[in-house]
This record gives C-alpha cells, structure tokens and sequence, in this order.
C-alpha cells in the first residue's frame, strides 16, 4: 500500500523528523519560513495529512477551500486556537493536538517569568551588562517575594497544575478559577473559586493557562485587572488573546500591576513595542514548550496521532 504523504511545514526536532520519514512520504520545509493561507490551500492538494504548529492558521476561509485529498491536520502544539474546529471538523478533516507532554516545560517558563517579573531581572540583568553597576545598597532593586504569597491560577488544566506543583515547591498559597472543581486528589489542597472576579481579588500573583477561545479573548481587561491586588505581578504562557494589551500597559502605568511575564503576545511574532519600554515586564519570545526533550515528544505524539489515523483507529488526541 502506498504510504501516505504528509507536509511539516516547519523545523521540527531531528528526532521527529527522522522517524516522519522511516514512517511516510514527507514534505518538509526545512526553510523553517512561515505558511500563507494560499499556501496552506495548495499543499492540502497533495498531501494527506500535515503537522503544522500553532503558527500555521486554518482558519474558517482556509478551511472552506482545503482540497479533500487532506484527511487529517495532526497539530504539533497543545493549543488549537490556530484551527477553527467547527468549519475543519465539516469539512471531514480530523484534528488532533498533543497535550501533556509540555506542560512541564511551559510551567517552567511561567515560573521564570514569574520570578523574573518579581524579582527585577530584566532591569537587574540591564544594569550589570552596561557595565554602570556603581552602588550597591539595601534599599537598592528591591522586589516582590514569592515565596509563601498567594497565586491565583486561572485555568487549572494540565499545564496549570504543572505550574500549581511548581509553585508548591514555593510555599505559594494557591488559590484558582476552572470551569469546574477539581477532584481533592489534583486539587492539592488548592483553594477553588467559582468565578475569574474571585479569584482575581486574591491574586498577589496571577498565571494564566487557559485556551484561547471566543470566551477567554480579552479576559484580562480593564475591568478585571481593577479587581487584583495593588502591586499584583501577572504572567502569561498561555495565549496573547487572553490579554487587553492596552489594558495590561495602563495597569503597568498605574502601578496596579508591580509587573508581568509574558511569553505569548497578541500579534505573534513580533510581540508589543510598547512593551518594551517597560523594565518591570519580562518578556520571551512563545518559548514556553521549547526544550529538546519537550519537542521530541510533542512530535512524537504528533506521529503517533498520524500513526493510528492512517491505521484506521481514533487517534489519541483526536479533538
Ligand atoms: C502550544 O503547544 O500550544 C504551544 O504554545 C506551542 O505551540
């Protein structure tokens, strides 16, 4: 039987692009450059299935004009907010994603961010490579402790709990906001609000992890960060959409928020000029899941949703 013919569009590990290979006929864009949506349409024509990233849009319009050669679009990234659902899942085109194996590296970047934000690392680390560090003194780059404060998480999904287990090892009283209560044993004795405005109020830190939707675009606006704590420090792994960019730079201004991490943006790349005029924001370029074990995996769950597609079962993260 002829193997099928998949498409990378980008750079993915060595060790996922060699197994792509043992396994199907690939296309691989080892330029690493960025898909259009013209793009996108042609190749669906002859191709049965793609790996893209979250950087690769299939919107509703892209969507509508897929050749039906494609058959599945097995995403390398958790988030989907790039894949409008509804229209691919009418068009008969299978999606898949692949959570859990980054979620570990992304709670990891929420912390750095966290503890950069609070701690005065962007303006700390600018200071000592001037080469003008003249004074030292107690009352000099003083910052917000960690340890032991309360965090408020909003979206306690799988990569929330990562950061959760993290900033358990912090002594950080950990409050959050789901769409549903926790059971005890994943709670961890975390403190469950029912709503975002509840948990806001607690939040002397705030990460976000949610998804990227119609209903968490915008949810950090002006309104709710009036609800956190004066001096609040907030981070962002998840999704630039979740956040009023606007908002989030007069709420740096008035010193409602103390500072934030920011590893996600809302026009990507590239990130917020205005951003950078900010010392108290410490920012990275969407690097949360981008470590080498962490890439492995995420492309081997990839193939491995590819793998039982093609062998006739459901795959594993089939959405
Ligand atoms: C994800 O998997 O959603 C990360 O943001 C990287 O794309």
């Amino acid at each position: 039987m002829k193997r099928p013919t998949v498409w990378i569009p980008r750079r993915l590990s060595d060790a996922t692009l060699e197994r792509a290979q043992a396994d199907y006929d690939c296309i691989i864009n080892w330029e690493d450059g960025l898909s259009s949506a013209d793009d996108l349409i042609a190749m669906s024509a002859k191709v049965d299935a793609v790996i893209p990233c979250h950087s690769e849009h299939f919107s509703a319009e892209v969507a509508a004009q897929l050749d039906s050669r494609l058959k599945i679009i097995a995403n390398h990234s958790v988030g989907v907010d790039h894949c409008d659902l509804p229209a691919l899942k009418a068009r008969g085109i299978a999606v898949t994603n692949t959570p859990d194996v980054l979620s570990d590296a992304t709670a990891e970047i929420a912390m750095l961010l966290m503890l950069g934000a609070a701690r005065r690392a962007v303006e700390g680390d600018a200071l000592v490579r001037s080469g003008n560090w003249k004074v030292w003194s107690p009352s000099f780059m003083v910052g917000k402790q960690v340890t032991g404060a309360r965090i408020g998480i909003i979206g306690m999904g799988r990569v929330g709990r990562a950061f959760a287990e993290k900033a358990r090892g912090f002594g950080m009283d950990i409050h959050y906001y789901n769409r549903s209560r926790l059971d005890p044993d994943l709670e961890q004795g975390a403190t469950y609000h029912d709503s975002i405005d509840s948990v806001l109020a607690v939040s002397d830190f705030l990460s976000l992890h949610c998804p990227a939707t119609p209903e968490t675009t915008g949810l950090m606006n002006a309104d709710r960060f009036a609800l956190l704590p004066d001096g609040a420090v907030m981070v962002n792994t998840a999704r630039g959409a979740l956040v009023d960019e606007a908002a989030l730079i007069d709420a740096l201004d008035s010193g409602k928020l103390a500072g934030a991490g920011l590893d996600c943006f809302v026009t990507e790349p590239g990130g917020n000029p205005r951003l950078s005029a900010y010392q108290n924001v410490f920012m990275l370029p969407h690097i949360g899941s981008a470590t080498v074990s962490t890439r492995d995996a995420m492309g081997f769950r990839a193939l491995n949703n590819l793998d039982a597609f093609f062998a006739g079962q459901t795959p594993g993260d089939l959405l």
